[in-house]
């Protein structure tokens, strides 16, 4: 059962949605939270980063209820893009009243990689010190070490020009790139003063997982024309370079706006979606949709580098409320939340693209932006300007700025 607290958002203004969301916190959740609407200092973006201004301010979204594994999350997205939030909402919706979400995860681990021109090594291996230099990073890094499975292991690759060791480590809660690269960085800094090794070329984290960590399916009883065609667009996307980059864009559309709420590196994600995209010998879709008897399957298997500890995620405010409002306790909920949001996402743009087209849902969205930005004489009739140009996209499919003029001077609005 839905939360009433949640229900029907759409239908009111900021303040009193703002106002819900509060009582929703301060029921459900332990901790007492605000929502940060002014907790945001200069002291704040000054240690986030260097010459700090000012704030860059994106819109912050909910949507809902969303059953992952038997458990209700809701989805918090920092987005400017108008139709993403509100088809996001109603696939849920759809989701809720027909289907089923499910997930499952491997191991999260993170690799960096130690790089050396093959012509300076000679002989040298790093291979050969392996158990050497485990020591030493215990002895470096004893925290780490206390921490469930530190797993290191270390292996090697050669290219034409260069011999690239990978060192790998059990990341935890978070996202792991600082402490790999230190790793990698230590251990090269090692071998140079003990080992007579040449200076490496470099030492630096992978923005490559090779293997996926998540995976989440759903199952949506569903008409069959619409499930065929939804079928149908998946296969097109795996058959079509071109189209795969559309679909996939229409996945990032939702994980994006996530990661980012929740104080990741949505840089490092895109990087290593993108690779992970690529690995086969042509670029490919993320996800995959097949309809079967009255049922539309949808899974997507991806890594995800991401933490809930570390960077950003541990002093911005607007992200510890973001993670708290989505109901996040862990980097699994976290990674599922952002897998079954853009499978979801992916599922209104295919069910859009097969049907009505998409210009269209956008265009009734963008309709509100228009009304805001008309010059008007009296503003208290938005709500009839809002009316007309309903019926002019409906007769005209497409309304512009300056539509929405002609139709303000025709009216004397
Ligand atoms: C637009 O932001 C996203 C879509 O282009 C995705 C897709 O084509 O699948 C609608």
């Amino acid at each position: 059962m839905m939360n009433d607290l949640l229900s029907k958002l759409y239908l009111l203004s900021p303040l009193s949605r703002r106002a819900r969301v509060k009582q929703y916190l301060n029921k459900d959740h332990t901790k007492q939270l605000i929502m940060p609407e002014s907790a945001l200092n200069d002291g704040i973006g000054d240690t986030l980063i260097e010459n700090f201004l000012t704030y860059f301010r994106m819109p912050v979204g909910i949507v809902p209820d969303i059953t992952i594994d038997d458990q209700s999350f809701n989805f918090t997205l920092a987005v400017e893009e108008t139709s993403i939030i509100a088809a996001l909402n109603a696939t849920v919706k759809t989701f809720r009243d027909n289907g089923r979400i499910y997930s499952s995860q491997g191991n999260d681990y993170i690799k960096g990689q130690i790089s050396y021109q093959s012509s300076l090594l000679n002989e040298l291996c790093l291979l050969d010190h392996k158990d050497q230099l485990k020591k030493m990073l215990m002895q470096t890094y004893p925290s780490y070490f206390k921490r469930e499975n530190p797993i290191i292991n270390i292996t090697k690759k050669c290219t034409q020009d260069f011999s690239i060791y990978y060192l790998e480590i059990n990341s935890g809660d978070s996202m792991g790139a600082n402490l790999v690269t230190q790793f990698c960085e230590s251990t090269s800094r090692y071998l140079t003063q003990v080992e007579n090794f040449p200076k490496p070329l470099m030492n630096i984290v992978s923005n490559s997982l090779i293997k996926p960590n998540i995976k989440v399916c759903c199952e949506l009883e569903i008409d069959q024309e619409l499930g065929r065609a939804i079928e149908l667009a998946s296969k097109f996307a795996h058959q079509d370079p071109m189209r795969a980059s559309t679909h996939n864009k229409g996945i990032l559309n939702a994980i994006d706006p996530i990661v980012m709420a929740s104080g990741n590196d949505w840089r490092a994600i895109n990087a290593n979606l993108h690779s992970w995209a690529a690995r086969g010998s042509q670029y490919s879709p993320l996800s995959n949709w097949e309809y079967r008897d009255s049922v539309l399957y949808g899974e997507m298997e991806i890594p995800l580098q991401l933490g809930i500890i570390g960077g950003a995620t541990k002093i911005h405010p607007d992200v510890k409320f973001c993670l708290n409002l989505m109901g996040i306790n862990s980097k699994s909920d976290l990674k599922k939340v952002i897998t079954t949001a853009g499978l979801l996402q992916n599922f209104a743009a295919l069910k859009a693209l097969v049907s009505d087209g998409i210009v269209r849902g956008h265009m009734k969205l963008h309709l509100k932006n228009i009304v805001k930005a008309a010059d008007m004489k009296d503003r208290s009739n938005e709500e009839k300007l809002m009316c007309e140009l309903e019926g002019f996209l409906s007769k005209n499919r497409k309304v512009t700025n300056s539509d929405a003029q002609t139709i303000i001077s025709q009216l004397n609005l």
